[in-house]
């Protein structure tokens, strides 16, 4: 357990900016920072980062929260693990209670622990073991892979030994049933055998987006050995292979400041390309990527360049599932290595600058490329021809940018030699049919109701949030009076009963002096309060919230005088809630009344209206015909 001291030491070094800008490359607009949102798709930016109120929203998705929420929810850390992360990034020692860890209690938590032991357990073999050294660590060296990268990516070594690392769990006091939770050992129940699931093999740790090893890959050591050249650790609750990158922990900074991802197959490729000082790549496993890895990899670029190994059979069917990647919005660049080679085998083999100047040389646009290469042998033949077309037509179609789309229609004119004209014909007719399959007839989209006729009661909620978002920015800010805008709102709003349920809890924690500031509310437990607060605060920029637009001139905003603009939304709200009063007593008058009560519903009335026009005056409105509001 953490200290609770402790994370208050940690919480008060975060820059949230810094913190989400180490998974998400932001844009800096005005006094927020922007990107595309990480928790979903998106192609144009509605992911905003406040430095001054430390917190994120996507005012598309409606994520939100401070960067400790970002850290749990974005990438599945349990709260000590976020502390834990944003000590470390800010080097701040974490003082830790002796309490045991309750491993029952999350299981998240446990796997990381005994998949961090393993790597341990693993690396110490590799280092301190007769067998390691002799065997592994020379098998490396022939790789050519230094000490510094062995170190960097915590290449490590499994034993010839069927329960090796079994036993030294064990004797750490973890249960037999808990570890072949983990995977790391195999449970063969018709023979009641447990055994090591990695054995005699190069160990890479995969890790995940902020360094924690979640999964390894063992490589066996020679030719000889049976079985296949890689087992992985099965997925778990901390590994789903479909989402994770080989090296993206080590690539993320460089992908930001290179604005490029070089995609390969191997992890030895990733580890090749970082020895010539190239850090700015993942590697896929062999697969062709899923959505959320390109997700990932778009957090932090937009563009890809893929290196393909040189085998002409693996490149013509991965052609197609490259779409995907374009349909996310990015620029897809290829690289064919000569046959036989992959970055691994070619940088050993020609050296740095060689492989480097070939990158220089040979890396195409996806689409053009394709282009190419589809329409290599086929110019004789109209069939197979036709399918190329349609075949590029559906990759430019992936393509979201309009403007690109045109380009390469132009483009691909020229290579398929072929007009104009009938390409974009033959673009439409795809889209048609992509359309159609994809939205039936009850299905057409419908614009947005633009009804501006808004409700007294609406009204009174926005006037509402606005006070209490002024009052929870601005809290201590003093006014020309001495008083603080907190001291002051408080007291206009005495007499005014709030309807919505959470401006009340709010209003009542800054009166019985729970709350001092904003500060109270960002760090309370009650999430949906502090979700609540977060989107009051929250907003696309500092002049303007995303219901501004429809109220006109229904509230003021901020300005430069807050003292003005607090002072006129109170009475604005004190204005509303009286209309709505009179709206509710001549309800009353519509009915039918004993005369005593009439006469009491029609004092009412005059007595609201005199103090509708008190107020419309000292507003500069003219009192209105109740109906027409
Ligand atoms: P390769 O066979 O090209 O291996 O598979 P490699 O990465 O070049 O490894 P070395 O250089 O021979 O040591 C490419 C990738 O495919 C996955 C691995 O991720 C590997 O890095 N793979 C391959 C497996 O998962 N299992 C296998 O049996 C083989
Ligand atoms: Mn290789």
């Amino acid at each position: 357990m953490i200290k609770n001291n402790t994370i208050e030491i940690v919480k008060n070094h975060i820059r949230i900016e810094e913190i989400i800008g180490d998974f998400v490359s932001l844009k800096k607009k005005g006094n927020n920072l922007w990107a595309n949102c990480p928790f979903h798709n998106e192609r144009t930016p509605s992911f905003s980062v406040s430095p001054n109120k430390g917190i994120y929203k996507c005012f598309g998705c409606d994520a939100k929260g401070d960067a400790i929420n970002f850290l749990m929810e974005l990438e599945g850390m349990t709260f000590v693990d976020a502390i834990k992360y944003i000590a470390k990034r800010y080097g701040v020692e974490i003082e830790e209670d002796n309490e045991k860890v309750d491993f029952n209690k999350n299981e998240k938590e446990f796997l990381y622990i005994i998949y961090d032991l393993a790597k341990e357990y693993f690396k110490n073999n590799l280092y301190n073991t007769d067998e390691g050294k002799q065997i592994c660590l020379k098998y490396l060296e022939n790789r050519n892979i230094d000490k510094k990268f062995i170190d960097k990516f915590d290449i490590g070594f499994s034993l010839n030994d069927w329960e090796g690392f079994y036993n030294f769990a064990k004797h750490k006091g973890y249960s037999k049933d808990k570890l072949i939770n983990t995977g790391l050992i195999i449970h063969k129940e018709e023979r009641n055998r447990i055994y090591d699931r990695f054995r005699s093999r190069v160990i890479f740790p995969i890790h995940n987006v902020y360094g924690k090893v979640i999964a390894f890959a063992g490589r066996k050591l020679s030719e000889h050995i049976e079985g296949p050249k890689y087992i992985n650790s099965p997925e778990s609750l901390i590994f789903h292979k479909s989402n994770i990158l080989y090296g993206i922990y080590h690539a993320k900074k460089s992908l930001k400041e290179e604005n490029n991802c070089f995609l390969v197959e191997g992890y030895t490729d990733v580890i090749s390309l970082h020895s010539i000082n190239i850090s700015n790549v993942v590697a896929s496993g062999g697969t062709s990527l899923t959505e959320n890895q390109i997700k990932l990899i778009s957090r932090f670029t937009k563009n890809v360049t893929i290196i393909f190994d040189g085998d002409d059979a693996g490149i013509l069917a991965s052609l197609r599932s490259i779409d995907i990647i374009l349909n996310q919005g990015l620029n897809v660049k290829i690289v064919v290595l000569p046959k036989g080679e992959d970055p691994d085998s070619f940088i050993r083999s020609k050296g740095s600058k060689d492989f480097k100047t070939y990158l220089q040389d040979n890396t195409k646009d996806f689409i053009t490329y394709k282009a190419n290469i589809l329409t290599q042998n086929i110019k004789n033949d109209p069939v197979k021809r036709a399918e190329a077309i349609s075949d590029i037509m559906k990759s430019i179609l992936a393509i979201p940018d309009r403007i690109k789309r045109t380009i390469f229609i132009k483009e691909c004119s020229k290579i398929l030699e072929i007009n104009e004209d009938v390409l974009v014909n033959e673009y439409n007719q795809i889209n048609d049919n992509i359309v159609s399959s994809n939205f039936n007839e009850n299905n057409k989209l419908r614009l947005p109701n633009k009804n501006l006729n808004l409700k007294i009661e609406d009204i009174i909620k926005i006037l509402e949030k606005e006070i209490v978002s002024m009052l929870l920015k601005y809290s201590n800010q003093k006014l020309s009076s001495d008083l603080t805008l907190k001291e002051y709102i408080l007291n206009e709003i005495e007499e005014i009963q709030f309807f919505d349920h959470n401006c009340k809890i709010i209003i009542e924690e800054f009166r019985n002096q729970n709350a001092a500031d904003i500060n109270y509310f960002l760090n309370i437990e009650n999430i949906e309060l502090k979700n609540y607060v977060i989107d009051l605060i929250a907003t696309k920029n500092e002049m303007s919230n995303n219901w501004e637009d429809r109220l006109g001139h229904h509230i003021t905003k901020e300005e430069n005088n807050l003292e003005n603009s607090a002072y006129k939304n109170i009475l604005k709200l004190k204005l509303y809630t009286i209309r709505k009063l009179i709206i509710e007593n001549q309800e009353f008058l519509k009915t039918e009344l004993k005369s005593d009560e009439l006469q009491e519903r029609l004092n009412i009335h005059s007595y609201l209206k005199s103090k509708e026009k008190d107020i419309s005056q000292k507003l500069g409105i003219v009192a209105l015909d109740i109906h027409k509001i």
